[in-house]
């Protein structure tokens, strides 16, 4: 019996194939099929705000296919070296197959074989595993993250929905990239969706009101030609009022300034005001700004080299504001941990396709857990309707997710899986 389900979860074959993401870019999308007849597919994002310390996507560079942004190299990698490394190695084996893959690429930032590859790979072998074992995906994850922290699963993680896209997801009119809606942690997951999507609407009216661009940004947020960035936060204040949720109390503001992206040699330099403004003066305008306007999440508010900022603006603001790190943590472990020293952020944004692997996303994700740094599963920019991001936010128990705008099927395929997770685990 038991050489039987031994037999049965070991893998058959990984197929990969470039297919295209949300942007009608080319990505990868991975099959592993394991000897019982059990199969998954896996795809993978991409990010257009890269920090500069992620894992390394590959791209073909063929200015005459995609402009060159194909990822048929990357498809070689898996369906050649990759494959024939882990064909019969057992699905169940996720941390073996991960650590084997990281010695083939034999890179610290997974250039050789790819992050893209390697990642598809990882997801598609868990897929399988957990298809194999005839369980929920999000219950698998949670049996394997428990190797590395130990959490059950109580809780559907609350969202935070992008609504206004600015920075490299706008049409270049706003220098912020995200500004965020953020329903109460208590509300069901249900009732988050429902407030985040009346709200959704909401500033849709007040924009068609204003006469102004209505059409959506990259995230499926709206990417509207406001004067300032602050404009863009007392709009949304205004479309929030204009709802029966109370400002403040059902649902709270946040930001992904995304700052590496406009601080220039002189500083940062944004739309509200013609001095450029240095890492101090920035600090200071934070503040100012939660004065007057109370925010929940505040992501990537300065560069990602600048750590003695980012120690100031945490011990600052950190106790009302959850201070998030995404380019500057890139999901990395040791990045993660000099965070931690440094007592730089208080929350660190987790995106698989930062580190490449399903186990060094869970050894990053405990040692946050471990230092009390909040959690929050994240897409990118660039997204499938692959859902395993919300499988894995729900396994990990993260405080947050964030997924985009409540709109576009790439966005709402992973804020629909939540709502099945809910029904089905009875958390309603
Ligand atoms: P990206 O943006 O996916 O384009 O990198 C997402 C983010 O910065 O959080
Ligand atoms: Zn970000």
């Amino acid at each position: 019996m038991n050489r039987q389900v031994v037999t049965d979860s070991k893998i058959y074959s990984i197929t990969a194939r470039e297919i295209l993401d949300s942007r009608a870019n080319p990505t990868v999308e991975t099959q592993v099929i394991l000897n019982s007849g059990y199969r998954a597919i896996a795809s993978v994002p991409a990010g257009a705000s890269l920090g500069k310390y992620e894992a390394v996507e590959l791209r073909d560079k063929d200015p005459k296919r995609f402009g060159g942004m194909g990822v048929l190299q990357a498809v070689r990698n898996v369906n050649g070296p990759i494959a024939s490394k882990l064909r019969g190695m057992d699905a169940r084996d996720q941390h073996t197959i991960d650590q084997t893959m990281v010695t083939l690429d034999g890179t610290t930032d997974k250039h050789a074989l790819g992050a893209n590859s390697i990642l598809s790979v990882s997801l598609a072998v868990a897929g399988a595993a957990a298809a194999c074992a005839k369980i929920p995906l999000y219950t698998y994850l949670n049996a394997i993250f428990q190797n590395y922290y130990k959490t059950g699963i109580n809780t559907i993680p609350t969202p935070t929905f992008n609504v206004i896209n600015g920075g490299k997801h706008g049409t270049g009119n706003l220098d912020f990239q995200e500004f965020h809606v953020v329903p109460a942690t208590a509300k069901p997951f249900s009732e988050a969706l429902r407030i985040g999507a009346e709200i959704y609407h909401s500033v849709k009216k007040i924009l068609i009101y204003r006469n102004a661009v209505h059409s959506v940004g990259d995230e499926g947020g709206f990417a509207p030609d406001l004067f300032t960035n602050t404009d863009a936060l007392e709009m949304i204040v205004e479309a929030i009022r204009a709802t029966p949720y109370r400002f403040g109390t059902d649902v709270f503001l946040g930001l992904d300034v995304a700052a590496s992206h406009f601080k220039k040699e002189k500083g940062y330099q944004i739309k509200d005001r013609p001095a450029s403004f240095s890492g101090k003066e920035f600090i200071e305008y934070f503040k100012k700004m939660h004065e007057d306007h109370r925010l929940l999440l505040l992501e990537d508010p300065l560069n990602e080299d600048d750590w003695d900022d980012w120690k100031s603006l945490t011990e600052e603001l950190g106790k009302d504001i959850l201070i998030i790190g995404d380019d500057l943590l890139a999901t990395n472990l040791m990045r993660l941990q000099k965070a931690i020293d440094e007592k730089a952020c208080s929350a660190i944004l987790l995106k698989p396709n930062q580190i490449g692997t399903l186990s060094e996303f869970f050894q990053v994700t405990a040692l946050a857990k471990k230092h009390e740094i909040k959690c929050i599963v994240s897409h990118r920019s660039g997204e499938t309707n692959d859902s395993f991001i919300a499988d894995l936010a729900v396994a990990i128990q993260s405080e947050y997710v964030k997924f985009g705008a409540p709109a576009r099927g790439e966005r709402v395929a992973k804020y629909n899986r939540l709502l099945q997770i809910e029904a089905e685990l009875n958390l309603n």
